[in-house]
Formats: structure tokens, sequence, C-alpha cells
């Protein structure tokens, strides 16, 4: 009986497999450089793992008799790993499109949220909306992410701020799991903001008395994986103390620490986050060179989001300095009401012009970096044998049209790939 496999591609132009040996990230000179491949194929088998890459006629070779599900000839095309958003808010009802308009008139984003816009906005939105509107909205923007190209991709809660709405939009993202192709990695983000009513001090003690108890009962009876815990660490919402009691109480019921640190100010975020060994840190507009350092030594990821910087007009995140100094630089959309983008290449288009990033140094971020900021790139982000076998096939003579095409991926994007299956 001949072996059978789900899927060959042979032929592509390119297969970009990001890296090769194994690394979990890729740092400093190493993301200035991508493993790519000529004339390559790639098998995936019926697990849904990657069982070869390499170029076609060695491919081939390797794999004479078998048989495959599925064969595409990806001739003039190009295939890169499936890419994974690192951070996104996806679950929430109310978009605020008045507010874009208040932005753009001068009204900075603390401005509108202390008047009990933003966050608090979507909150009395999400709050009363049932789980099937959350649910129908959430499997339209994964879909869209998917459309491009994302393959894996990290969903907060964040907008009940008490318990009954922040487990309700944690059982969405668990629903939309079971749904859709596309991986999640889920956020547990009941510090998003302090809740109307309540003082700093009252929140925090909620969070770690009452949400993260039930959220952890919840998760030993099966009915949810929640894989991290996230605050919104910053000044006038929490500061260091509530942050590092609310992230300790995370990491100590099994969750990975991947928060929001030193958007609007300097925090010391970064340097909490090394203290506490978090896996990630994202938007670090703000963040200070002793920050910079520290995040180099602890191996946590930068996770930055270029469509903050651009859309509330910030300074933008040291992408350079960071990557000068071995700081593992990952990318996410930051997808929510106030930064409605759910592409990755448009926010690898505005790191490489806004942020200075180079496009390989882009591509690391969106792929094997965003992974580790997840704690996933023993299985995503590469391109490598026993790998998840999800990839992108770009009808492009070069990878790099996929950054330089900005706005125009439904052309581009011919087929996308999770384990094997085209979706
Ligand atoms: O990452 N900064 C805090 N959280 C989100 C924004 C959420 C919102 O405004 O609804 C962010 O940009
Ligand atoms: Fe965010």
């Amino acid at each position: 009986m001949p072996e059978s496999f789900r899927l060959l591609v042979k032929r592509a132009t390119q297969v970009v497999a990001v890296c090769g040996g194994g690394e979990r990230f890729l740092s400093g000179v190493a993301a200035q450089q991508l493993v790519v491949i000529e004339n390559g194929g790639v098998v995936v088998g019926r697990d849904g793992l990657v069982k070869a890459v390499g170029p076609t006629d060695v491919v081939e070779s390797q794999f004479r008799g078998a048989t495959f599900d599925k064969i595409i000839d990806a001739s003039g095309m190009v295939v890169i790993p499936g890419l994974v958003d690192s951070h996104t808010h996806p679950v929430w009802a109310g978009d605020r499109v008045h507010e874009f308009a208040m932005k753009l008139a001068g009204a900075t984003y603390m401005e509108v949220h202390q008047a009990g816009g933003g966050i608090h906005f979507t909150v009395e939105h999400t709050r009363r909306a049932s789980p099937e509107q959350l649910l129908g909205s959430l499997t339209q923007r994964l879909t869209r992410m998917l459309r491009a190209g994302t393959t894996l991709a990290e969903c907060k809660s964040g907008y009940g701020l008490e318990l009954d709405t922040e487990l309700k939009m944690l059982m969405v993202i668990e629903k939309a799991r079971a749904m859709l192709p596309i991986g999640i990695s889920s956020t547990y983000c009941g510090a998003h903001a302090v809740p109307k009513g309540s003082t700093e001090a009252e929140a925090a003690q909620d969070i770690v008395r009452v949400q993260l108890p039930r959220v952890r009962e919840k998760m030993t009876l099966g009915e949810l994986r929640v894989d991290n815990i996230d605050v919104f660490c910053e000044k006038g919402v929490f500061d260091l103390d509530s942050t590092r009691a609310i992230l300790q109480a995370g990491k100590a019921m099994g969750l990975q620490i991947n928060f929001h640190g030193d958007e609007l100010h300097p925090m010391n975020s970064a340097t909490l986050g090394a203290e506490l060994g978090a896996l990630a840190i994202s938007h670090l507009e703000e963040v200070t060179d002793e920050g910079i350092a520290a995040m180099a030594k602890s191996k946590t990821a930068a996770v930055l989001l270029p469509t903050t910087a651009y859309i509330l007009r910030l300074p933008q995140p040291r992408a350079r300095d960071m990557l000068d100094a071995g700081v593992i630089v990952a990318l996410g959309s930051d997808f929510n009401p106030n930064a409605y983008c759910c592409s990755m290449p448009m926010v690898m288009h505005l790191a490489c012009v806004n942020m200075r990033m180079s496009m390989n140094e882009a591509l690391a971020a969106a792929t094997i970096n965003a992974a580790y900021a997840l704690g996933r790139s023993h299985s995503h982000g590469s391109l490598e044998v026993n790998k998840q076998g999800d990839l992108v096939i770009l009808n492009a003579s070069r990878w790099e049209h996929l950054i330089y095409q900005f706005g125009g991926h439904q052309e581009l994007i011919k087929y996308v790939v999770i384990k094997g299956e085209v979706v």
C-alpha cells in the first residue's frame, strides 16, 4: 500500500521557511536572515504536520510512490508560513466610528477614555450583547483575518470588567475555536480598564479574588481553555503594583504573562515583565533604554502594534533600538474598536515604513516571533518538519509582494492552508 499524505505543494518559485534548525525565535542579525528555497516543495501529513520542506526534486524523490489528497502546482507562486497575529481584541459589540472622527479632530485616546468613551463605551455594549451576537461578529472578524493570511491569532477578553461578561467573552472565544480552522490563543484581560464606579484597588481585588478563581474553576472542569493573562499597565488604569499582583495571580494558575505596557507613559513595565518572566509585553511606545535591556536579557518578546501608533499618532515604537539590542520583536494587529485592522500584511507594511523594520524582520516578527510571544513557536510560525502545516500561497514572483502591495492582499493571497487543508 502506498503511503498517503494530505498535501503536496510543488514547484513554488520560493518557499520561505523563515526558520531552519528548530530555533524558537529570530533576534538580532538572525531576524534578517530567512531560509528561502527556490523551486520548493512542502508535504503535509494526515496528522496536519509538515513532513518535508525542500527543493521540489528532493521532496518528490523522497515521496516517490506516495499518494496525496491534494497536489498544488505552485509554479509562479510563493509559499510562506501562516501568519501569526499576536495581539487582538476581537470580541465586542458597538463600533466606535464616531470616536474616530473625534480623534481625527485632535482628542487623545485618554481624553476619550476619561470622558466615559473608549473602552467604557465598548464595555456597555458588550455587556448587553448576547453570546450569539458576539459569536457572530467574532467569526466574521476571524474569517477576515484568515483571508488576510492569519492562521493563528491571539484573542483577548476585556470588555466586561466583571465576572459574567468576562466569562461570556471567554466562552465565545472557546466556541469560535471549535467552529473555525484558525488557531486561537485565548487571553483573560479582565484588567483592561477600571470599571466605572470602582477604584483601581477594588478592581484589582475583584480580579484576583473573584474573577480569576472562577476562570480557573472553568478551566479545571474543561469548559474553558485560557492560555494567557493580560493587564493594561498604564497611568490612570492599572499601576505597576496592581499589575504585578494580577499577573502573579494569573501565573500561579498556569497562565502565560502577555500584557499591555509602556504605551502612553513609561511605566517600567518592561522591567516588571522581565522580573515576572513574562512571555511578551505589547505596545512599548514609551519603553526606556533600561526596559529594552531587561527584555533582551529575559527573552521577553516585544509585541509591537503599528496600527495603534498610526491611528493615535503616537511616537513610533523603537523597533530598531529593540532589534539592535537583541530583543525578540513580534507584531500584532491590535484589532479592536480603536484600531480596526484585521490584516497582518498591512501591519507588516506599517512596521517597515513607519518603524523602519526590514521586510525580513517584519516577516519573522509576524510568524516565528509572534508564535513565540504566544508560547507556540515549538509548533507554529515556520515551515519545518513536525510543525503544524499552516501556510499561505501567494500569487507573486517574490514573497516581498505581500508587504510591498499594501491594502491589496485579496488578489495576492491564493490559498490559505491550515494543517494541510485549504481553508
Ligand atoms: O491595545 N490600550 C489598551 N487596549 C487596546 C485598546 C482597546 C480599546 O480602545 O478598545 C490597545 O490598543
Ligand atoms: Fe491591545
